[in-house]
């Protein structure tokens, strides 16, 4: 089995996924590997590849599946074979042919990770395909929400009635479209709000609407996930840095714009002083060191479920 995208995931299995995942996390939200799991994919090799720059998911994922006992094999474009013309599907089927048993992989090119499912014959987990998808943030994502909602009681995975509000670059962003997907499937409304210029052109997008002003966008939010602008994907585009700033920052006075009992969440890296300032960064509102704590575990479970007998 492989994890390319959360479209095509339906309400029961996300919920799948987030049940596991919700495992993998004690009361407090702190990452835990259940003795049951710990040796779950011993003998299991999982391969790393990342032919663009990642912290976060690159070192969640070679947590997790050290966690559940399985070895990692890390490789980056730069030292490969890929600099001297290799393409990805040749690297992989030589790595397949070494023995590994599944791989994890980032590319600027959407297509690599079904270029990489029709050839291979061990589970291909996609960490983030150029503007497609980034499944693992999207369920992370959405398990900080649920486990939120839940107020430390049985995991909660039923949205409705909650408003998602993405907020920035989102035409660029594959972690907006793995979000869209997986809250409107467990039964939040989703806005999607930022100049005209970053809201997406094109179908693939679900129901969600598009709101044109930041006041629009947190008045009716329950959560409010604010995007980096995508500067490696912006060839489309020109964004004037102060305008952006004085539109769509969120800064400690626009609290006060949002419902009392609203969040904020933030998918990193977090360019501080652009889209967000500290005190939003670093306060009480912010869900943010949840979400990668909920990645660790997200990534657990994704690789329990691919790879475990
Ligand atoms: N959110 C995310 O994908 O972060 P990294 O690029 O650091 O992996």
């Amino acid at each position: 089995m492989s994890i390319f995208a959360l479209e095509p995931l339906n309400r029961g299995q996300l919920q799948s996924y987030l049940e596991l995942a919700n495992q993998f996390l004690d009361d407090r939200g702190h990452v835990i590997t259940p003795k049951h799991f710990q040796k779950a994919l011993t003998h299991r090799s999982v391969g790393l590849l990342f032919f663009e720059p990642s912290t976060r998911t690159r070192v969640s994922f070679e947590l997790a599946a050290k966690r559940l006992g399985a070895t990692t094999i890390r490789l980056e474009a730069q030292g490969s074979s890929i600099t001297k013309g290799e393409s990805v599907l040749d690297t992989c089927l030589n790595l397949q042919a070494m023995g590994m048993d599944a791989f994890v992989v980032r590319d600027r090119q959407t297509q690599t990770p079904q270029v990489l499912m029709a050839h291979l014959d061990v589970p291909i987990i996609n960490a983030g395909n150029g503007t497609g998808e980034h499944p693992s943030q999207g369920l992370l994502d959405a398990l900080t929400v649920c486990r939120h909602f839940s107020s430390g009681g049985p995991l909660q995975c039923d949205l409705s009635g909650r408003t998602i509000a993405i907020m920035g670059d989102i035409r660029h962003s594959r972690v907006a479209r793995s979000d869209v997907h997986v809250f409107e499937k467990l039964g939040a409304r989703v806005l999607l709000a930022g100049p005209s210029a970053l809201l997406p052109n094109e179908d693939g997008w679900g129901d969600a609407q598009h709101v044109h002003t930041r006041q629009e966008a947190l008045a009716e939010a329950d959560v409010v996930i604010v995007l980096r602008i995508q500067k490696e994907r912006l060839s489309d585009v020109e964004v004037d840095p102060d305008t952006y700033i004085e539109h769509w920052q969120l800064h400690q006075e626009h609290l006060s714009l949002m419902l009392p009992h609203a969040m904020v969440m933030h998918p990193g890296p977090v360019i501080r002083g652009v889209e967000l300032d500290d005190a939003v960064t670093d306060g009480p509102r912010s869900l943010i060191m949840q979400q990668v704590r909920c990645g660790v575990a997200v990534r657990q479970a994704l690789l329990h479920a691919c790879l475990s007998d």
